[in-house]
């Protein structure tokens, strides 16, 4: 599901949202436009969870541990600076709600080997960083960390770029597998049938010719179809759980199965036309000084066409024209097409508006960021509060985790 569907169907809704970043330290305006512009919408009308996955970035620099505690610290300013709001969502340490590693722990038992094995990063980021040994137990084990992250707060929704999908998915069906594991539960039937008396009788006709279509046929429109009406009735909260566990087969539903939420890709590339990335050196940081964002956009590559101002050139083949795509109005662009193609504005003057809009965009995020800046135990504060009520809510979902796998919790 996108954004834009997203917000139609849950609009009223205070759903969990769930999302963590690794610590790269400051982060740039591809992460802004990427990701953290989302994380602020989102948390106007949910319940927003977002963490500094500290021990994903030691699953691939497991051999740079000084670095974490200063990224972590930077990237969060950043994320203040981009409107995320500590009174509206929590925002916590990894690292520091050590249960995500016992949850983590617990899962790995049934977790099929072929499962991590056939992400598709896995094998591609292997030949991809062949600096780092990456033929290691964690790096092998790191999408089944993330499961565990989502998994431990019941969360409803994971905002991820397309690359993270496949463990979304697969966070799924870690969940569905630990349920259908650890969730027999002989009650449900009883309850279910006599959560279903109380249906007026068309929906209860209906309900179970849903779940035979789904049980016996295996189709799954019928299964959602079948949760839909459920959620759509006017039964108590413990009679739909009844029925919802029916037609997942008769189990409690001890982890939820989250699901992803795409963000948009940026429309935002780096100053060279590839992807804005800190490693191509091609980008602007949320809180780049001014003199140097001046800097940087005016000596951004041109269309190569355009040696001497008196030549014509053509924005489809100059990355200063998809930044006017991101941020300019009609009128400016309608100006760049027409000056650029008849050589009638010189680069410099075409890219002013540009360094404009950037400016005009950086200047709330400096201004929120700046008590940050000055008094840095601000940031502390905040990650200390965060990370306890984040321990709180994996501390509840870790005590069903536990006795349904058999276990006491410590003492
Ligand atoms: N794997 C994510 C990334 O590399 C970061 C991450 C870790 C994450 N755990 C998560 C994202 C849980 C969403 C939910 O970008
Ligand atoms: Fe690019 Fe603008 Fe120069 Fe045309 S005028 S080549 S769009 S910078």
């Amino acid at each position: 599901m996108n954004s834009a569907e997203h917000q139609d169907q849950a609009a009223a809704s205070c759903e969990r949202v769930l999302s963590g970043m690794r610590p790269t330290g400051a982060l740039h305006l591809g992460h802004y436009h990427g990701a953290l512009k989302n994380w602020a919408q989102l948390q106007r009308d949910h319940d927003c969870l977002f963490f500094v996955a500290d021990w994903h970035a030691l699953t691939t620099h497991y051999d740079s541990p000084e670095i974490i505690s200063a990224h972590t610290h930077d990237m969060v300013v950043d994320w203040l600076a981009a409107g995320v709001d500590p009174q509206q969502s929590t925002l916590f340490v990894q690292s520091r709600v050590p249960e995500h590693a016992e949850l983590f722990l617990l899962l790995g038992m049934g977790t099929p080997l072929a499962w991590l094995e056939r992400v598709p990063t896995y094998k591609e980021q292997i030949s991809n960083l062949k600096d780092k040994d990456l033929l290691t137990y964690g790096f092998l084990g790191y999408p089944l960390l993330q499961a565990a992250d989502i998994l431990i707060y019941q969360a409803r929704w994971v905002p991820v770029g397309a690359d993270q999908v496949p463990h979304i998915e697969m966070s799924r069906e870690i969940a569905r597998r630990f349920n259908t594991l650890y969730g027999k539960d002989a009650g449900i039937e009883a309850a279910a049938r006599a959560a279903a008396e109380r249906l007026p009788e068309d929906s209860r006709g209906q309900l179970a010719s849903l779940r035979r279509a789904a049980d016996q046929e295996g189709r799954v429109e019928q299964r959602d179809a079948a949760r839909a009406l459920v959620a759509a009735s006017k039964l108590s909260r413990s009679d739909r759980q009844a029925l919802l566990a029916q037609i997942d087969g008769g189990r409690r539903s001890i982890l939820r199965e989250p699901e992803a939420l795409l963000t948009p890709e940026s429309r935002l590339p780096g100053l060279d036309g590839r992807k804005m990335s800190k490693s191509y050196g091609n980008s602007i940081a949320i809180r780049e000084e001014r003199g140097s964002v001046e800097q940087k956009i005016r000596r951004m590559p041109t269309d190569p066409a355009r040696v001497r101002r008196s030549d014509p050139g053509n924005p489809e083949r100059c990355p200063v024209w998809q930044f006017h795509l991101a941020y300019s109005d009609a009128a400016c662009r309608e100006w760049v097409q027409r000056g650029c193609t008849s050589a009638g504005i010189g680069c410099l003057e075409c890219k002013q508006p540009v360094i404009d809009s950037v400016l005009r965009e950086q200047q709330p995020m400096l201004e929120r960021a700046q008590p940050y800046v000055d008094q840095p135990a601000l940031v502390r504060d905040i990650l200390d509060a965060g990370c306890q009520r984040a321990q709180q809510a994996a501390r509840e979902t870790m005590r069903e985790v536990r006795e349904a796998m058999g276990l006491r919790a410590p003492s």
